[in-house]
């Protein structure tokens, strides 16, 4: 009985100090301020806890062909490389005051997603950083283009990165 009360004072202790350190504007809100370890770590599981337990099952029902990549592009050409730049495309200014950092999509990390990870992640957006929820303006079929296109991203060609470079 004392060990369970012992955990449970522990508990309270904890929240207490978070609860002070809330509080008295301890916690720094600045996009300059690096977040500590601890802080990235927790983020991270929720983020992907949270992905995979809502994305759907679905694959992506468009073909990856040049016409889905086409359609894909416009959309990354207009709404996404100014912060995630792109293979051979500098990162924007912008892009560089962000925190988190809007990562690169061709890392393994983000590839390794599902159809549906992806999907959900570009329709919902992720609260409390710079990624937007492109579903209340984007139609679903449109999003699954994003998605092709995010496929094709790490073989961009020549011609696709001159005309990213100009958005960037
Ligand atoms: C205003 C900046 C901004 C724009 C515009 C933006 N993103 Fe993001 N995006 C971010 C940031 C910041 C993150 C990282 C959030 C985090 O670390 O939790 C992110 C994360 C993501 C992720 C999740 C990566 C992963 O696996 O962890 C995907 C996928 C993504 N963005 C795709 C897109 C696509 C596609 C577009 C355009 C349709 C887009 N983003 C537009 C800022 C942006």
């Amino acid at each position: 009985m004392r060990f369970f009360s012992g955990i449970l004072f522990g508990f309270f202790l904890v929240g207490l100090i978070i609860a002070a350190v809330v509080a008295t504007g301890g916690y720094n809100v600045a996009a300059t301020a690096s977040p500590s370890r601890i802080e990235t770590r927790v983020a991270q599981f929720a983020l992907n806890r949270s992905v995979s337990r809502r994305a759907p099952a679905a694959k992506n029902p468009l073909p990856a062909n040049p016409q889905t990549w086409a359609a894909g592009f416009e959309h990354y050409k207009d709404n996404c490389v100014v912060c995630h730049a792109a293979p051979g495309v500098d990162p924007s200014e912008l892009s560089m005051g962000l925190n988190p950092p809007a990562p690169d999509l061709t890392l393994p990390r983000v590839q390794g997603r599902t159809d549906g990870e992806l999907f959900w992640l570009v329709s919902n957006g992720i609260r409390t950083t710079g990624m937007p929820a492109f579903s209340p303006t984007h139609k679903p079929d449109q999003i699954w283009q994003m998605v092709s296109f995010l496929r094709h991203l790490p073989e961009v060609t020549a011609d696709e990165q001159k005309a990213l470079k100009g958005k960037e």
